[in-house]
């Protein structure tokens, strides 16, 4: 739980009160905790000792109402490692069933990227009613996860089943969530992520589309799973969004040869997402080259180091090598050819011949090959469950060792 991002949604209802248990339970463990409410929920709980308990201003509207500061559900929906909503009111359940986004909190549920969790309170009647069961059907179905309501006294004073968990059983279905995902605890990761840059004089360089967009998605979720992860990264906009992963910064292949070689001595996994500059210009201008008066100039180009085959050439016995290969022609026979010539133990192929793979989408069409002569083939994703699909086929593997 130490670290973990959580947005807790709270719903208007009157299990509210419990929220404020439940976010301390996350707190106590070293969670960080964004509130989101409904305008409902203020009725029944106050923003002020929310805020108070999670250290930070609770977020309810689509604005600041002093700043007029535009509150991100985009950014909110990237940082969690999990939404809980608790309580979760009928209403609120058929909005987020339907995709009805009329406040903060269910725009905030339909850009999570993060597995989410829905624990139910409300009547019984309500509660037995064929929408709601149809609604939460709905919701299990989209991969979330339902937290039963439970049988007991309701406040209307009747007996029945509408209870919201208690925040001690929401809290421990969370704790399990993450602990069964730790399967990294322990192991150094090492990234190579971005693209090159070769410099051509001061202001000029060869470059690539690479956005690094796949290697931090691994970076993060690396680190979500427990791993001391370090990310050896080209020249790109993006940061992670897990906080305990390092960063080093570098610019040319040379730079990323000698960072990853320092780097990788003694990582348990090496992956090399890397889209590195074949070539580099033989000699940098030390001042802007300027116009020539001729139609063509020539740059020689000198071969730059091949980063994965130098790893591949130093592993050790226990390291496990991953890399990638990006492909528009006879793409298995490449990436397997690849593989074996950097004595790599797994490649990742995508082949530019599909839409929504390569390089600065979200998303990713893979095929994994393993050095014992299997492959699996993976349907479109998005980039954060391709990075989930090559750990688990990374831990596969080394468990298998
Ligand atoms: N790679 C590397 N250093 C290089 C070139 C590639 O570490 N100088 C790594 C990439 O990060 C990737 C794998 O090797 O994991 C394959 O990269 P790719 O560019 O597809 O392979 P190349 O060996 O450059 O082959 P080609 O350009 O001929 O396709």
């Amino acid at each position: 739980m130490k670290g973990k991002h959580i947005i807790l949604g709270i719903t208007g209802g009157i299990a509210a009160y419990k929220s404020a248990s439940l976010l301390r339970l996350f707190v106590k463990a070293g969670a960080e905790v964004q509130v989101v409410m409904t305008p409902n929920a203020k009725e029944f709980i106050t923003p002020v000792t929310l805020s108070a308990l999670s250290g930070k201003p609770v977020v309810s509207e689509f604005f600041s109402a002093n700043t007029g500061e535009w509150h991100s559900h985009v950014d909110l929906g990237l940082w969690a490692d999990a939404m809980v909503i608790a309580p979760a009111t009928a209403s609120s359940i058929a909005k987020m069933a339907n995709g009805v986004a009329d406040n903060m909190l269910i725009t905030t549920y339909l850009s999570a990227k993060a597995p989410v969790f829905i624990a139910p309170a409300m009547d019984l009647d309500m509660m037995a009613h064929p929408s709601t069961t149809r609604n939460l059907n709905l919701l299990q179905s989209y991969g979330n996860h339902i937290i039963e309501a439970e049988c007991g006294v309701l406040a209307s004073h009747l007996i029945g089943k509408g209870r919201m968990a208690e925040p001690e059983q929401i809290f421990e279905t969370l704790q399990s969530f993450f602990n069964s995902r730790s399967d990294l605890q322990g192991k150094k990761v090492v990234i190579t992520a971005g693209p090159t840059h070769e410099a051509i004089d001061p202001v000029r360089f060869i470059g690539n589309y690479s956005t690094g967009k796949m290697g931090y998605a691994i970076a993060d979720e690396a680190a979500r799973r427990g791993a001391d992860v370090t990310v050896i990264s080209g020249p790109v906009a993006i940061k992670p969004s897990q906080s305990n992963i390092k960063i080093v910064d570098v610019t040319s292949a040379r730079q990323m040869l000698d960072a990853t070689m320092a780097a990788t001595a003694d990582a348990d996994i090496v992956v090399l997402a890397a889209a590195v500059a074949d070539y580099a210009p033989a000699q940098v201008a030390q001042s802007k080259i300027k116009r020539e008066k001729t139609d063509e100039m020539n740059l020689l180009l000198v071969r730059n180091p091949d980063i994965a085959a130098s790893v591949g050439a130093a592993k050790t016995a226990n390291q496990f090598l991953v890399g990638f290969a990006l492909e528009t022609d006879h793409e298995r026979d490449n990436a397997v050819g690849k593989m074996k010539r950097k004595n790599l133990d797994m490649i990742v192929l995508n082949s530019l011949r599909n839409p929504g793979a390569g390089f600065g989408t979200d998303t990713n069409l893979i095929e994994i090959f393993t050095s014992d002569g299997n492959s699996q083939s993976y349907p479109l994703k998005s980039k954060r469950e391709v990075a989930a699909d090559i750990l688990d086929a990374i831990v596969k593997q080394i468990s298998m060792r």
